[in-house]
């Protein structure tokens, strides 16, 4: 695969959605689309980023980013290294920001971090000297989730402009949503969130969605459905009234999907709790759910963040040691 320019990609990390453009997103997705390809290739191995040093520090848990990142590091030729809270110093009282530091003394040329809290891993950002990407931080952002399930419905549907997307679930607390609704708005497709008022961060409507408290509603010739798992680890006190109440008004099952359009697509980032946010053959329906392909697109999309990060510049120190 062929070097990108250096200014392909005009910005040093990827902390958000916000602030990137629909040329910037248009240019990730393509060069994403480039990889699908190449991972389904019996040799998947490429040297773009050979001689890179990619830090994978996951302080909260993760099945997907976590090792699609890892994959997606090692299909490009970097140098990977994953580091846990556990297992750290973290445990002996080392603060974010010492250990990022830390590991900048030894040269690396991206961190890929998630954490807990919201705004973290922007402030980690500023004690670096290289590529920060953003693998999910607290309820804010989660920017590689927003750009794989945006590739899986461009495969799907040709485009992103003019679809009708129905958000629903836990909105609250979801930095998935967040940036799918950053995203989509930016490259013109019309979204729609679909949750009880509890689960709804108050002036959602701000970030240019419908609000829909009622899933016939909500889902009403919709292009795509996302749904969205209850995080109740982010909850203090209850924010549905039971389980059995949430499955029955919100759960996604065959009857509430048959007033979205006949070829809607069924969409969730995982993990999945199968019987409260979504019927377990809706979710494993081969015509509609396209949830395993987002796990797919997920390893093409992060090569793609990677190369246009850390493949394309070489670190600047700023005297941060
Ligand atoms: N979708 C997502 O972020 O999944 P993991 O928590 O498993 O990484």
């Amino acid at each position: 695969m062929a070097l990108l320019e250096p200014h392909a990609f005009p910005h040093r990390h990827l902390l958000t959605i916000e602030g990137l453009s629909p040329d910037d997103i248009t240019m990730l997705l393509d060069l994403s689309e480039s990889y699908v390809a190449q991972n389904r290739q019996l040799d998947k191995k490429q040297s773009v980023l050979r001689g890179r040093t990619q830090f994978n520090l996951f302080f909260e848990s993760s099945t997907r980013t976590r090792t699609s990142f890892e994959i997606a590091g090692k299909r490009l030729g970097a140098d990977t290294i994953n580091m846990s809270a556990e297992g750290s110093a973290i445990k002996k009282g080392e603060t974010l920001i010492d250990t990022a530091m830390t590991l900048n003394a030894m040269q690396p040329d991206v961190l890929v971090v998630r954490h807990p809290e919201s705004g973290a891993v922007a402030l980690l950002a500023q004690k670096v000297d290289c590529a920060v990407i953003n693998a999910g931080d607290g309820s804010h952002a989660h920017p590689t989730q927003a750009l794989l399930d945006a590739l899986t419905i461009r495969r799907r549907k040709g485009r992103l402009a003019g679809l009708v997307v129905a958000i629903c679930g836990d909105i609250l607390h979801s930095r998935v949503a967040r940036s799918n609704i950053e995203l989509l708005t930016i490259m013109g497709a019309r979204v729609r969130v679909v949750a009880p008022p509890t689960l709804l961060p108050s002036a959602i409507e701000r970030l240019g969605v419908e609000v829909h408290h009622d899933m016939r509603r909500g889902l009403e010739d919709c292009d795509i459905v996302m749904m969205l798992r209850l995080q109740t680890e982010r909850m203090q006190g209850a924010f549905v009234p039971s389980i059995r109440e949430y499955y029955h008004f919100y759960g996604l099952d065959y009857v509430k999907l048959a007033v979205a359009k006949d070829d809607a697509l069924i969409m969730h980032p995982g993990p999945m709790n199968r019987g409260v946010e979504i019927d377990t053959d809706v979710a494993d329906d081969i015509h509609r759910s396209v949830i395993r392909e987002q796990v797919e697109m997920g390893v093409a999309v992060r090569m793609a963040c990677l190369h246009v990060l850390a493949g394309t510049r070489r670190n600047e120190p700023t005297g941060r040691l």
